[in-house]
């Protein structure tokens, strides 16, 4: 299962490698990303934290088939990945995704368009029925994303992030919901 090329109006993601290293560096090391992350997640962020993330975690969970993790790359400026969006395959019940973008990029709908691809080629490529997502309790950007593809809340559990909060929201989006979304969506494209 390797990770796919996907292609949006704005967008390509294609397979996270190690020449991006430099690029996820510089836009990842930002409070303003990390602030809503897990505590998983290091800062201060390390000065090799994106080659070592790429190497020792991401590398190996896409060659076992664990995972699909794509370089977010705008088509009118295709030198760097501005971002990263992945999927986890059914891992304890539950498929799970996540994703990030730099700063100077939010508010264009840029993730949204990013995760239309996924849940399109995960539910209707993949047969994925269900996917649970979370995010910090007070993270309005990635609440919306969510709310904009599909996403049910579920209940308030309990994560440790970056900013202090002990709150996460759990969600659940489901193949159907994504159906029903994209269904509404041609029915009210003109011809
Ligand atoms: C969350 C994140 C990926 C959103 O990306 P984005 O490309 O800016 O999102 P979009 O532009 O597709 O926004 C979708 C909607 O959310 C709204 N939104 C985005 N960021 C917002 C913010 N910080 N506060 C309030 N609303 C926000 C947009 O206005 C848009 O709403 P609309 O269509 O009703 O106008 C980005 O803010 C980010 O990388 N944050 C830091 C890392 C993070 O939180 N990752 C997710 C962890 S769960």
């Amino acid at each position: 299962m390797k990770t796919p090329v996907l292609e949006t109006d704005r967008l390509i993601l294609r397979p996270i490698s190690l020449d991006d290293a430099p690029a996820i560096q510089k836009h990842f090391n930002n409070w303003e990303i990390i602030k809503y992350l897990s505590k998983q997640v290091p800062w201060p962020y390390p000065d090799d934290g994106a080659e070592i993330f790429i190497r020792e975690k991401a590398l190996p969970r896409m060659e076992a088939g664990e995972a699909y993790i794509w370089a977010i790359i705008l088509k009118n400026n295709a030198d760097e990945p501005i971002g990263m969006i992945d999927f986890t395959f059914e891992s304890k019940g539950q498929s799970d995704r996540g994703f990030w973008l730099a700063e100077p990029h939010h508010k264009r709908g840029l993730m949204t368009e990013a995760v239309s691809a996924v849940n399109d080629h995960v539910f209707f490529e993949c047969g994925v029925k269900k996917i649970v997502v979370t995010n910090a309790l007070g993270n309005e950007g990635s609440r919306r994303v969510k709310e904009k593809t599909g996403a049910k809340f579920l209940k308030i559990v309990e994560l440790e992030h970056n900013n202090g909060q002990i709150k996460s929201e759990l969600w659940e989006v489901t193949r159907e919901a994504w159906e029903k979304i994209r269904g509404t969506e041609k029915m009210n494209t003109p011809v």
